[in-house]
């Protein structure tokens, strides 16, 4: 198979982080045969710096014109505590989603045996968690107008907008998940109180009618949040909102015992976008510590999504599951001589040659 591959390194330890999920797809598509290209581009404050925008249209022409996307991460403290900046590498990313239209955004939730010690939850609640956040990627607080200050600059103002349409679509998704699973599905929302959660709970409400195997409950997000932590083994298949989703996979990353693990799809109707879903950790970028597991993950799920290449996806997360068996890890896993994120990298690269 052809693999026409865009690789997005962006900002702080993406491009440490990307050269090692690129070293496991080099590994893989050698092993299965597959013909491999990558095309870089840039995206994030890398972009602005060198062409003062943070999605340039050569990027975009480039995810367009290519089968998937890998993506690191995007973020730079210089444009944190400048609230008058007028461009930021974040706006970057939300353009990617949306002239992509990466409506969907799958994060899922997996515990790793070997790393149930580093989780801060109780061991008894974390062992078998093992569930699905759809984060709805394209609409809300997000993207809603109007969002400004006032003339006098005293008052701002955000607004979430979210059509039946965008609704329909990311509920849809989350059904065909629920029935390839549990059969449950979960929408979380706060119905109580916000407009655009009464047309999510409506609408989600009208479409289970379709489907008498399915159950669909629903969940109020603060009462999500505080169950993701009480009890995250109730859930299975979870679909909400923009923002709920932004903060509830932020929560749900550290029951696994480290971020650094969690990949994501981004899926719509162009080309799909595969990315860790933790951030540029500035702090770390060029000193090769960060743990690049999360991109390595995420470049199995691109095997899986983009490809529909099981047993490639299949090899690289058991070369990730050994790596963390033999605790050969970054130094956010282990005290005891902790590997740098090549050495990782290096690591599954030839558990991929050699199994
Ligand atoms: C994420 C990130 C982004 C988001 C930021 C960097 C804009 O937190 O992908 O979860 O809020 O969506
Ligand atoms: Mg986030």
């Amino acid at each position: 198979m052809n693999l026409n591959i865009a690789v997005l390194a962006g900002d702080g330890i993406g491009p440490e982080i990307i050269d090692q999920a690129k070293k496991a797809t080099v590994a893989i598509a050698k092993k299965f045969g597959h013909k491999l290209s990558f095309t870089e581009g840039v995206v994030g404050a890398t972009a602005i710096d060198q062409t003062g925008n943070p999605f340039p249209d050569e990027t975009f022409e480039l995810c367009k014109a290519s089968d998937a996307v890998l993506f690191g991460a995007i973020g730079d403290p210089k444009y944190d505590n400048d609230p008058k900046a007028k461009v930021r590498p974040e706006q970057g990313l939300l353009a990617m989603r949306k002239k992509l239209g990466l409506y969907a955004n799958v994060r899922p939730v997996t515990t790793f045996p070997s790393l149930i010690d580093k989780s801060p939850i109780r061991k008894d609640l974390v062992e078998n968690v093992d569930f699905i956040v759809l984060r709805e990627l394209t609409g809300g607080i997000y993207f809603g107008k109007p969002q400004g200050r006032s003339e006098d600059g005293k008052t701002a103002y955000d607004s979430s907008v979210y059509s039946k349409h965008e609704v329909e679509r990311i509920v849809k998704l989350g059904i065909e998940y629920a029935l390839k699973r549990s059969g449950k599905l979960m929408v979380v929302d706060k119905a109580n109180v916000l407009a655009t959660s009464r047309l999510w709970r409506e609408t989600a409400q009208e479409m289970a009618k379709d489907y008498p195997a399915l159950e669909m409950d629903f969940m109020f997000v603060d009462n999500a949040a505080m169950q993701l932590i009480q009890n995250p083994g109730r859930f299975d298949v979870m679909v909400t909102e923009n923002m709920f989703g932004d903060i509830l996979t932020d929560e749900a990353s550290v029951i696994t015992g480290s971020m650094g693990l969690l990949p994501s799809a981004s899926i719509g109707l162009l080309t799909s976008v595969f990315e860790p879903i933790h951030g540029s950790y500035p702090q770390a970028a060029g000193k090769n510590i960060a743990n690049p597991l999360g991109t390595i993950l995420s470049a199995a799920m691109m095997f899986e999504y983009a490809f529909d290449l099981q047993n490639e996806a299949k090899l690289i997360r058991d070369a990730v599951e050994k790596s963390l068996e033999e605790n050969y890890v970054t130094e956010d896993l282990t005290n005891e001589s902790p590997k740098s994120t090549s050495e990782v990298g290096d690591w599954i690269e030839n558990y991929i040659k050699n199994n």
